[in-house]
């Protein structure tokens, strides 16, 4: 496949551009689980995409003595995007012999997406799948071993008191494209009947805009 052939025009008119370890990673998935494969895993985490509805699961093989990930497998009803994160994911996460949880549960979503060398801007949602379905197949293994201290909940926190707006609608607006307060009250009208909370919501921004674009 020539480059050209690669950049898709989206509907706005951008060109989407999709690298060479994208298209590689698309079409030759590592660690992906075939319908007729057995794996022995003893954690699992499935998210879903409130974006576009896809869904995400990842197995676990654990070695408890050291504390690391040793195998992985996953599965996706997502797209090419989150086909080729979750594939260099699972690469990285066996990379060495397996990686310890502490620095499985430090790993910035951008650190994937350079691994591909860049994601198009409207593909980074898809590319965040993998990384937390990552993390709830962790929060299965701390809660299947009893250790309830290191399990991480992302729980909603109400921002914009009179549309019911959360902290994690935010955080998905930011994940398509929104980067100002202008970008996001466009899409979630937040903040506009309670202007108290544009505070917070210019933390929030800059907080999900450093996490997955750095
Ligand atoms: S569009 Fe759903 S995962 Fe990419």
């Amino acid at each position: 496949m020539t480059d050209q052939e690669a950049t898709i025009r989206g509907n706005d008119g951008t060109n989407w551009f999709y690298s060479e370890e994208v298209k590689d990673h698309f079409f030759n998935p590592r660690n992906f689980l075939h319908h007729d494969e057995k794996f022995e895993s003893n954690a699992m985490g499935k998210v879903g995409s409130p974006a576009c509805g896809d869904e995400m699961i990842i197995w676990l093989k654990i070695n408890k003595d050291e504390d690391k990930i040793i195998d992985c497998r996953w599965q996706t009803f997502g797209c090419g995007s989150a086909i080729a994160s979750t594939s260099v994911l699972s690469e990285m996460v066996k990379e060495n012999g397996g990686m310890k949880i502490d620095t499985a549960l430090s790993l910035k979503p951008q650190e994937i997406t350079d691994r591909l060398g860049g994601l198009p801007i409207r593909k980074i949602h898809c590319s965040v799948l993998g990384d937390k379905a990552l993390q709830e197949a962790l929060n299965d293994w701390f809660r299947k071993t009893g250790q309830y201290d290191r399990i991480i909940t992302a729980g909603k926190k109400v921002i914009d008191k009179v549309l019911n707006i959360t902290d994690r609608d935010i955080e998905e607006a930011i994940l398509e494209g929104a980067r100002t307060l202008e970008d996001v009250q466009d899409k979630l009208k937040v903040g506009i009947g309670d202007p108290e909370a544009i505070p917070q919501i210019e933390d929030l921004i800059k907080f999900y805009t450093e996490k997955y674009y750095g």
